[in-house]
Formats: C-alpha cells, structure tokens, sequence
C-alpha cells in the first residue's frame, strides 16, 4: 500500500515518486493519497497489507501535517495486524541527510506503535531531480529501494544530483525567478513573509 502524503498530493512530486516505485515493485501495490476525510478509510485498508510505503515531502526539517494528522487517527485505530513502514522522503535541498530527522520521526513513531520499520529511500533536490538527465540516478535506487521490499531485506538508501552546491544554488535561483517572471511575481516579493 503506497500512501501518499504530501499536502499537495494530486500534483505532488511524491506522486511521481510513487508511481515510479509501483513500475519497479514485482508485488501488487494500491496507491492511496491522504484527505482530511478519509483517514479512517485508510486506516481499515492498512491491515490487509504486508507494507506500507509512505512517500511524502519534507516540510519545515519535518514530516508534513498531513502525514502528522493522518499518524495521529492511525495511533487511535489500531489495525488488526501491522505492516512493515517503509519510507520515500524527498526534500527541496540537495543533502539527502536533510531528511534525517523527518525519518527518525516516523522510526519513533514505528517503535511507540509496534510496527516494523522497513526501508527508506531519502532523495535531495526532489523538486528537479525528475526533470534532470540524472533522473536514472534515481530509478536506480527506486529499484533497489523497491527490491529491498519485495525480498524483505530492508535498506536505506539515498539520492540527488551529483552536482556542486554552488551550481545547484545557481541553477535553482535562475529556475524559481523565471517561475515567479511566468506568473508576475517578483523575487523581492518572492523574499517577502506575505507570499503564502
Ligand atoms: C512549506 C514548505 C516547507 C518546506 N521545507 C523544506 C525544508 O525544510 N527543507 C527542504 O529541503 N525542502 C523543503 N521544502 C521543499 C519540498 O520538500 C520540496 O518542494 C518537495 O519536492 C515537495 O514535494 P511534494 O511535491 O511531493 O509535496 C518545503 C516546501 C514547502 C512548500
């Protein structure tokens, strides 16, 4: 059961992540966003698994409020019998290690709630990485990552861009500016606290 929980998951980066690792997974797998209003939902699907793959961004050196919320019912609605969680995290950042302690989070939360934690797969620079040619650095691993599934050998693994952090600051900068141009936002206003 791949669970997608990014707060903008139709249109997610975590939602070409998670079907990237459904192509690579040989096991039958359900893709499954998280709403406000289907949480219980969710939680009776989980016992019918043998894992769960929860795929999501990080948001503020942090798991996003959505996969908080949704952890949340999941404590109160224990499923009968507990998958393996395993973990697809991809961050704005190049160091895949900003993920870290997102993932310690949901190991936490994993040892508190008895469930076995499985595999995690940390990927920086998850914004551009797929539109990249280094995209086939990232298959790779999604391979392993979901190998390591299927055969029930957990792993961690990580990913991004073998580029220089100068480089990828320079290349990000030039990117969010014309993105901002395309829509007639500013980078001042881009700066700006009042931007949300
Ligand atoms: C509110 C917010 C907070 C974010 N915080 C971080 C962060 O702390 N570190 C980081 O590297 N990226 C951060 N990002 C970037 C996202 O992790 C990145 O854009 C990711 O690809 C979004 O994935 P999604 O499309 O699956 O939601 C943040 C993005 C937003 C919107």
């Amino acid at each position: 059961m791949i669970i997608n929980a990014s707060p903008r998951a139709p249109k997610s980066n975590s939602k070409q992540y998670a079907q990237l690792f459904s192509k690579y997974c040989s096991l039958n797998t359900e893709y499954c966003e998280v709403k406000k209003s289907n949480h219980l939902t969710l939680c009776q699907m989980i016992e019918n698994y043998s894992d769960i793959v929860f795929v999501f961004p990080l948001y503020a050196d942090s798991i996003p409020v959505t996969l908080l919320n949704f952890l949340k019912t999941l404590e109160e609605n224990i499923p009968s019998k507990k998958p393996t969680i395993s973990v697809v995290i991809n961050c704005g950042f190049i160091e895949p290690y900003q993920n870290d302690i997102a993932v310690k989070m949901l190991q936490l939360y994993c040892s508190k709630n008895g469930y076995q934690f499985g595999s995690t797969l940390k990927i920086g620079s998850g914004e551009a990485i797929l539109t990249t040619p280094f995209r086939i650095f990232l298959k790779a691993k999604m391979k392993k990552f979901a190998v390591s599934i299927v055969n029930r050998r957990y792993k961690n693994f990580q990913v991004t861009m073998p580029i220089s952090k100068k480089m990828f600051i320079k290349a990000s900068t030039i990117y969010w500016e014309n993105y901002g141009k395309k829509n007639g936002i500013s980078k001042e206003q881009m700066e700006n606290m009042q931007i949300e």
